[in-house]
This record gives C-alpha cells, structure tokens and sequence, in this order.
C-alpha cells in the first residue's frame, strides 16, 4: 500500500500568475493498493491519468497488474485550492514509489507541471512553503520554494473568503483574452506592470516586508479579466482591505479570494463583514504547510 497527503494550495498571489504558490494545511489523502487482478481504466479521472502517465511518460513497463485507489477529499474542488494539482501530484508520488524510480522532487515537478500546464499549484504541493516556478526554454519546469518562516515570525497570517459557488479552472482561463493586434499594446503594458510586481513581490516575500506585499500582489494580467465572472468580488476585496488585510488575491483561478493579514481580530471582522453579501462567503482560516506531499510506503487505512 502506498499513502500519499497532498496539500491544498493557492496560486498567483495576485501578480504572479501561473508562476508562484503557497501550500495550505489542508489535504487530500490517497491510497494506492497494487491488487492481482486487472482494473478498467479511467483516463478522465486526474489521478489515475497522472499515475499510468508516469509510466508512460518515463518509458516503464508497469510492475503492477492493476491499482485500487481511495481518496479522502478536504481540498474544496473548483474553488481556488489547487485540487486538480493535489491529484496530479499524488498520481505521480504514487507511481514513483511504485515503480521504484524514486525521482527527486525536481524531477517530480517537471511531470506534473507538465500534465498542469504550469508549475505553481503542483510546485506548492510537492515541496511546500511558497513556490516560485518556470518552464524553461528547453521545456522543462524548475522552481524553488521559498520558507515561510520569517514571514510568519513577522505575525503574517492567511486565510480566504469562499463563496458558495464554484468557478472551474478551465472556463476561468477560457475567459482571459488572446493577444490580438488590438490589444497588443494593452497586454504587453499589463505585463510590464506585472513583471515589477512580481519581482518585487518574491524580493518583499523573501525579506519578509510585509508593507510591500499588499503593493506587490497588484494585478492587471489575470483578475480584472475573471473578476467580471465573479459575483460580489469588489465588495470582497475592499471588504478584506477595509478590515486591514495585508494583500489580497483572488486564489488560483478563482472564486475564493485570499487574504494576508496580521492580528487576531482579522478573521473576526472579516466574517461578520462578509455576511453582508448575498453569495454565503465564508471566511477559512489556513496555516502553510512547510513541508509539502508526503509519501509512505506499506501506510494501511
Ligand atoms: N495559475 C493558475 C490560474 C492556477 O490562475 O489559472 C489554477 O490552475
């Protein structure tokens, strides 16, 4: 039996779209069970793609006939927290393991970057911490993860507004608009703008300065475009602001919105502000989870 714990994560942090991360204590936890018998095939699931794509993608013969796997699911799907990366990541830890391959973490990351498309939920999940990712030239994703440590030694705290509606991956990154001659001008002035943040986002991030970060997360690339399809989100924003959030960010592709902040009263105000609203936004508190997925062979349960 192979046990697998992945953590939910939140991407972008606002002017770092697809590119950074942070790994949040809750989880998703998998078990996989080589069985004697052979199993049909669900190619649409995420974690059985991952895990036969592992073989495939390395060239393995399979040293299994088939695999019965179980989940217990505490990453809300859809909603911003990396799901979808947390069972890419752990179809991929799995057939590892299996497969006695035992790849490190890098390597790990440029094949479930790859079945992503980016680094950054599935770098959060598979090293912790905060996560800063790139596809180099050659194709190949590499990234680092960052400690969180000075910054919660500065008092920076996390948590989330969660609506009660969900806003898939794939429509929220439909939305974004394609690069025409027509707004060539405006995107690269939008890049422009996101690449000083962002570079000075990893800089605040890594001194722990958290005046900067707030200034840092400013975005033009992603959310004004998916804030059009999110009910409520200026009222959220400013309602997490005007209660004293450090930053916010929408989290990953949406809905929910993230919140950095510091004191023990935040998640108070934040919750009896949010009632106001019409979509049951719910404030979550969260931790970091420094350590990233963990893998244990011969784990029953
Ligand atoms: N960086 C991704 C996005 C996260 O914003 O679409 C969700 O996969």
């Amino acid at each position: 039996m192979i046990y697998v714990k992945v953590p939910a994560t939140s991407a972008n942090l606002g002017s770092g779209f697809d590119c950074i991360s942070i790994a949040l204590n809750v989880y998703n936890q998998f078990w996989f069970e080589p069985i004697c018998e052979a199993k049909p095939r669900d190619y649409a699931n995420l974690i059985e793609r991952a895990f036969y794509g592992f073989y495939r993608e390395l060239g393995l013969k399979e040293n299994f006939v088939g695999v019965n796997i179980r989940q217990d699911s505490q990453i809300p799907i859809s909603m911003g927290f990396g799901s979808s990366a947390a069972c890419i990541v752990a179809g991929i830890l799995a057939a590892n393991a299996l497969s006695g391959q035992n790849l490190d973490k890098d390597e790990i990351l440029n094949i479930a970057a790859k079945f992503e498309g980016h680094a950054d939920n599935a770098g959060a999940a598979i090293f912790g911490g905060i996560f800063v990712g790139a596809r180099g030239e050659n194709g190949r994703y590499y990234g680092n993860s960052m400690s969180i440590e000075p910054l919660i030694d500065a008092g920076l705290k996390f948590g989330a507004a969660i609506p009660n509606f969900d806003f898939p991956t794939k429509k929220s990154r439909a939305i974004l608009p394609k690069l025409s001659a027509e707004n060539m001008h405006e995107i690269v002035e939008a890049y422009r703008f996101n690449m000083a943040h962002y570079g000075l986002l990893v800089a605040a991030l890594a001194a722990a300065d958290i005046e900067k970060i707030g200034i840092a997360m400013s975005d033009k690339l992603h959310q004004p475009h998916r804030a059009k399809f999110i009910p409520e989100y200026a009222d959220v924003m400013s309602i997490l602001r005007q209660n004293g959030a450090v930053g916010t960010f929408l989290s990953g592709a949406g809905p929910s919105i993230f919140a950095f902040y510091k004191g023990e009263n935040f998640p108070k105000m934040a919750k009896a502000a949010l009632k106001s609203l019409e979509s049951g936004w719910q404030f979550t508190e969260f931790e970091a989870s420094h350590a990233g997925a963990k893998v244990l062979l011969d784990s029953g349960g």
